[in-house]
């Protein structure tokens, strides 16, 4: 859960290392760091705090160089100090920066030890440092290119290592080139014209150049100002198909806004029309929107085992409520890193639906794969990441289009990730001929007004902003829904938690009798999502069990809710019921709560104290 970027090239890479390192802040901001080399010798930079202070060192020690790598930390092994941030040096010759965890990094460090390499740091990460380093050393044979050595060397080094990684090193003793390699955590190429470049994701390098090449697991590449040479695992080498990114510099910009979750929460009308763009277009829910192969699959399928962490579990969850209900098809939700440790239940013919962001959640792949290894036959991933790791380990592939979501609090992931879960239970509905031509047209016409009724949604920023004003000196704070919206409740309480650090809970709200009442008193906020649906007056109910003890009611209904603000029961109203899409326009009202709180108590919105936006470790 690191970010790492490297370049070569004729001109001064500092800036291009630093800026890449910025745009990669969203996946760890605990350090960073720069090394360049030359044939002089490695030379680095580590600051622990963001990158903006790394920088401001590297220009007092008047940091340059054409060929550099560049680091940014979420601590896994060891603390957050200046010793353990990246990259790493072994011998003064040889640089090296890493994302993922190396599993037999004590057996390799003892191995070490006893080949005389002293260690400086408590990561697993300077275990691969001097293992290519000794590698390197092995290899001098008289005569014997120092470039080849290097990428022998490193190709020889992760044949010895268990774990995940994404690396790339230089060496002083070969100034004309990098060499990287992958397993288990993103790394991609990027080709310019006589300058490349290695980075976890296109955004870092995207100022640079848009053209890139995705390594695959097990690969090695050997990068040079005139070329790139791919290796596959088993180090023959091997052509990788050149992508051109569609990532836009303006996307990865803040623009008007204070912060990206802000800015994410306002692209959501956007982000949601492009999603359902595809199925608009052609005027139907067709099963090809889920990959060719699709309508072959998702007839067969009897039920549904839907898999995911955080937000996208509870768009999980959500999804549940669809597909019972429209499809007729038994689906379960799991946390993804329960399901892959519990001894489940599993039917090939059940459809194995995986939901991520990222498409790189460690938790989520291994799911996955221990999903396949039940003997599942068929998956599907929800993904916001092209060329991602969990949509390529799928037969089936559904790619939200929210565009680049920078904040670690996911926003427009979520509601996008409903709409193309929703779209998924039209068309298993109609594959088991439940949803009539009428009714798909009626949900058709749905989806067609949900951007605009978001849209209006967020129209109630103000409101909401004052009321955030009274939550931001609170400690605790518990939210309550019923049915489909009570995972609204749990995503509105995580977002919460996440950037204001208030401690929040969510509760189906007919189970607040049952244990959470003992909470409420005059200091606790309960925030209820109250549409004007078939559990409206169960929900009314609900809220007067917390209005007697005291509790004070911040209540989100629609305009047709039929409501009354009285003392301690505030109300704000969301447009028009909006049927079974309720649950997406619910989500907009808890996001801007939690922004503005979060705004009111001065963190840091986008980047929370100890989270990261890919959790590629366990
Ligand atoms: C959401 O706000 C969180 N930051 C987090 O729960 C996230 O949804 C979770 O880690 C799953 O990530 P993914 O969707 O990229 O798999």
């Amino acid at each position: 859960m690191c970010g790492i970027v490297g370049a070569i090239a004729d001109r001064d890479v500092v800036p291009v290392l630093v800026e890449g390192l910025k745009r990669l802040e969203y996946r760890g901001y605990d350090s960073s760091g720069i090394a360049i080399a030359d044939a002089a010798g490695v030379r680095r930079v580590r600051r622990t705090g963001r990158v903006a202070e790394m920088e401001q060192a590297a220009a007092a020690e008047g940091f340059r160089g054409t060929l550099g790598i560049g680091h940014t930390r979420w601590a896994t092994h060891g603390g957050v100090t200046e010793a353990n941030a990246h990259p790493h040096i072994s011998h003064g010759d040889l640089a090296l920066v890493h994302n993922g965890i190396i599993e037999n990094h004590e057996q390799q460090r003892e191995r070490l030890r006893a080949l005389g390499y002293a260690f400086e740091s408590q990561t697993d990460t300077e275990v691969i440092a001097h293992l290519i380093h000794h590698h390197m050393v092995q290899g001098q044979a008289p005569g014997t290119d120092p470039g080849r050595r290097l990428l022998a060397a490193l190709q020889a080094a992760v044949k010895e290592l268990t774990g995940a990684y994404a690396l790339a090193v230089l060496s002083r003793a070969a100034p004309d080139r990098l060499v990287c390699a992958r397993m288990g955590c993103p790394l991609l190429v990027g080709l310019g014209e006589g300058e490349n470049f290695v980075a976890s994701d296109v955004s870092a390098i995207v100022q640079a150049t848009r053209r890139v090449v995705f390594l695959e697991e097990g690969d090695t590449a050997e990068i040079r100002r005139e070329g790139v040479r791919v290796f596959d695992a088993g180090d023959r080498e091997v052509r990788r198909e050149v992508h051109v990114s569609d990532v836009s510099l303006a996307s990865l910009e803040l623009g008007p806004y204070r912060h990206f979750m802000q800015k994410e929460i306002h692209e959501q009308p956007r982000a949601i029309a492009d999603t359902l763009e595809a199925a608009i277009d052609v005027g139907g829910f067709e099963a090809e929107l889920f990959g060719a192969r699709a309508g072959e699959v998702l007839r067969g399928v009897t039920g549904v085992q839907i898999l995911a962490c955080g937000t996208s579990y509870y768009a999980g969850l959500t999804a549940r409520y669809w597909i019972e209900a429209i499809a007729g098809l038994p689906c379960s939700v799991e946390i993804a890193s329960e399901y892959r440790y519990r001894d489940a239940y599993a039917d090939p013919d059940h459809l194995i639906v995986t939901i991520s962001q990222s498409g790189e959640t460690l938790d989520t792949m291994e799911a996955l794969k221990y999903a396949k290894s039940l003997g599942h036959r068929h998956t599907l991933s929800i993904c916001n990441v092209p060329e991602s790791a969990i949509p390529r380990a799928s037969g089936l592939v559904c790619y939200t289009r929210a565009g680049a979501e920078i904040g670690v609090a996911s926003t427009k992931a979520f509601t996008t990730q409903l709409a193309a879960l929703f779209q998924l239970t039209v068309v298993l509905g109609k594959l088991q001929g439940r949803v009539a031509p009428e009714r798909e047209a009626g949900y058709l016409e749905q989806l067609r007004r949900l951007p605009g009724s978001v849209q209006h949604a967020l129209n109630l920023e103000p409101q909401i902003a004052a009321w955030a004003e009274r939550f931001a000196g609170k400690h605790n704070a518990l939210f309550l829904g019923r049915g489909l919206h009570y995972p609204i409740a749990l995503e509105g309480a995580l977002k919460l938690k996440e950037i204001s650090y208030i401690h929040a809970e969510a509760y189906p709200a007919g189970e607040l009798k049952h244990g959470p009442l003992a909470l409420v008193d005059a200091a606790m906020p309960v925030v209820v999502i109250a549409p004007n649906d078939r559990l409206l007056e169960k929900v009314k109910s609900n809220m007067q069990e917390v209005r007697a003890r005291g509790g004070e009611l911040f209540v989100f209904a629609d305009q047709d809710s039929n409501f009354t603000q009285s003392e301690g029961v505030h109300v704000i109203r969301t447009p028009r019921h909006a049927g079974v899409l309720s649950p997406v326009i619910h989500t907009i009202p808890v996001q801007l709560l939690a922004y503005h709180t979060a705004l009111a108590r001065g963190t840091d919105v986008d980047k929370p104290r100890n989270l990261a936006k890919s959790v590629t470790v366990e």
